[in-house]
């Protein structure tokens, strides 16, 4: 199947932004790591990032035509104001697992609140860069079962 990763704004930075919350670990190391894990059970995994809401919307509407079967995304700041992006995953209606790196219930209150998690089959949040290999696992097992 393929699977397309989504990462939003300022995670290009991840390494060096606020290692406390976000970790060590770089948006390379990590895409690296998932494009290994999907190729060893079969799976063709692209990655994507911006800072753009209108650049993400794009790549979402694109991945109806280029046959994506799964959606991993990380709306990053996104995830509390973006309408559009939301409604493009509507759109498509390509299934979707929402991701992040740190818990966002355990933050500032305005980051409870998420545009995505309602239409999501389901959301993995708070281990890391672990989140988006979870979350993985959880895309394939899904591909696999069909359910
Ligand atoms: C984030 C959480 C968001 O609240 C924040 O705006 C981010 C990253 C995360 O992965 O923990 O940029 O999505």
């Amino acid at each position: 199947a393929k699977l397309l990763v989504l990462h939003g704004p300022n995670l290009n930075l991840l390494g060096s932004r606020e290692p406390e919350i976000y970790g060590h670990a770089t948006l390379a190391d990590i895409d690296a790591d998932l494009k290994a894990r999907a190729l060893a059970e079969g799976h063709d995994l692209e990655s994507f990032q911006s800072n753009a809401e209108h650049a993400m919307v794009d790549r979402v509407q694109a991945a109806r035509d280029d046959d994506t079967d799964f959606i991993l995304i990380n709306p990053a700041g996104f995830t509390h104001t973006s309408v559009a992006l939301r409604d493009a995953l509507a759109a498509v209606a390509i299934p979707f697992i929402e991701v992040h790196l740190s818990n966002p219930h355990a933050r500032e209150p305005f980051r409870r609140t998420s545009y995505f998690s309602d239409l999501a089959v389901g959301v993995v949040c708070g281990f890391g860069p672990l989140s988006y290999s979870l979350a993985l696992a959880g895309a394939i097992r899904r591909l696999q079962s069909d359910r």
